[in-house]
């Protein structure tokens, strides 16, 4: 592991080098969602590494400033559009070689909600993508990226890509759907593709309440007491730097094609475990309190990743330990102002979430 770096861009340089063997330098690379917390990743490691990079994104959770941040000489070129636009994906796709779709909706609780928009975003969208990028003729790859959430809860010690689909919320069915429609039409209409599964990631360039985020919001924001829901859950983290290299990886790998690759640390901790850690590394102390209303109707229990498929095929693995990386997230949410946007008309969220703002020193 790396030792903890000074800043999130020096964090950025020690894992954003691929080996030039890569050719990513002479890559046109479409990033779909690449305004996106996960998507922002991808796109500067990208952009560093010296590819031409499209980004399609409708801006519903992205961030114009999430594509500015890093190094990056040249940044990316923004096309503003919806996936499940055939007009919009075509001008986005012209003399791609690669694309790594990411664009979806990614929030559990809010497919509670809207299965439909889930269904229409997620799959319809992706769809979309395979049909409008299947009449190309330079894209040579699509990567797409699913979720470790398609497997449901662990039956097993660690989850490999054989593990049984059981998805736990519409989110989830979305992506699963996605995720075996990829599969199927990539041999229909012969376009190599490559379906990346991650285990759950943290980080910088946040755009939604994930867990981490909520904790950091929650103790941030000067209570001693954190609400959360199932605190017994146990999830995989991975920090979003590590994760977008493994996609990048997965993009260029001649042995990727036609594969289903996990990205996952390889070990889990508990949601309860979680807070306590990251409160101290705040420098707080905190109690947890369970409140029934965070509790999700059908939770997944325990995701674990078994990542040596990755390892093996992509020669990845995760460089950034959990308390480095957790360390980093808190400096960039004291450091940044964070707004949550409504993708749907009266959000619940809006009254029901911890909004990141007090952590900002006024900044909101
Ligand atoms: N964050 C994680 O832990 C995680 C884990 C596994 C899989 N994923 C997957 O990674 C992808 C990105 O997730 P994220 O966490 O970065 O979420 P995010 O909300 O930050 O990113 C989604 C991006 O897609 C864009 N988008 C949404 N709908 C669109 C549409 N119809 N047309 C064009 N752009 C659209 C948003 O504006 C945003 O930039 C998703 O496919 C998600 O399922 C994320």
């Amino acid at each position: 592991m790396h030792s903890i770096p000074a800043s999130f861009s020096d964090r950025d340089q020690a894992t954003s080098i691929f080996p030039q063997q890569n050719g990513l330098a002479s890559r046109r690379i479409l990033v779909t969602g690449g305004a996106g917390f996960l998507g922002s990743a991808v796109v500067r490691q990208l952009c560093n590494a010296g590819a031409t990079v499209t980004v399609l994104d409708n801006f519903s959770s992205g961030r114009r400033e999430y594509l500015q941040n890093g190094k990056a000489t040249d940044g990316p070129k923004v096309v503003v559009g919806d996936i499940c636009d055939p007009e919009a994906v075509e001008k986005s796709l012209v003399d791609v070689e690669l694309v790594i779709h990411l664009a979806a909706l990614p929030f559990v609780p809010d497919s509670y909600f809207h299965p439909k928009d889930f269904f229409r975003t997620n799959v319809d969208g992706t769809i979309n993508m395979l049909l409008t990028t299947s009449k190309s003729k330079s894209v040579e790859r699509f990567v797409y990226i699913s979720s470790s959430e398609v497997y449901g809860s662990a039956n097993r010690d660690r989850m490999d890509e054989t593990h049984p689909t059981l998805p736990h919320s519409s989110y989830a069915a979305s992506k699963l759907a996605a995720d075996r429609v990829t599969f199927t039409m990539s041999k229909e209409i012969g376009l190599p593709a490559v379906i990346v599964r991650p285990f759950n990631c943290y980080g910088p360039n946040i755009t939604q309440p994930y867990i981490v985020p909520e904790i950091i919001a929650q103790a941030g924001n000067g209570n001693t007491e954190v609400s959360l829901g199932n605190t017994d859950a146990c999830r995989d983290l991975t920090y979003v730097d590590d994760t977008a290299r493994g996609i990048i990886v997965s993009a260029v790998s001649p042995r990727a094609i036609g594969e289903v690759i996990n990205l996952g640390s390889g070990s889990a901790i508990s949601v309860r475990e979680l807070a306590l850690r990251i409160a101290s590394l705040m420098g707080k102390r905190i109690e947890i309190k369970i409140d029934p209303s965070r509790l999700r109707p059908y939770d997944v229990e325990k995701l674990i990743c078994d990542n040596s498929k990755a390892m093996r095929i992509l020669g990845w693995k995760p460089l950034v330990a959990l308390n480095e990386g957790l360390q980093l997230t808190i400096n960039w949410v004291k450091n940044n102002a964070v707004h949550f946007q409504s993708p749907f008309s009266n959000w619940y969220r809006e009254n029901k979430i911890t909004p990141l703002l007090h952590a900002n020193s006024g900044k909101n």
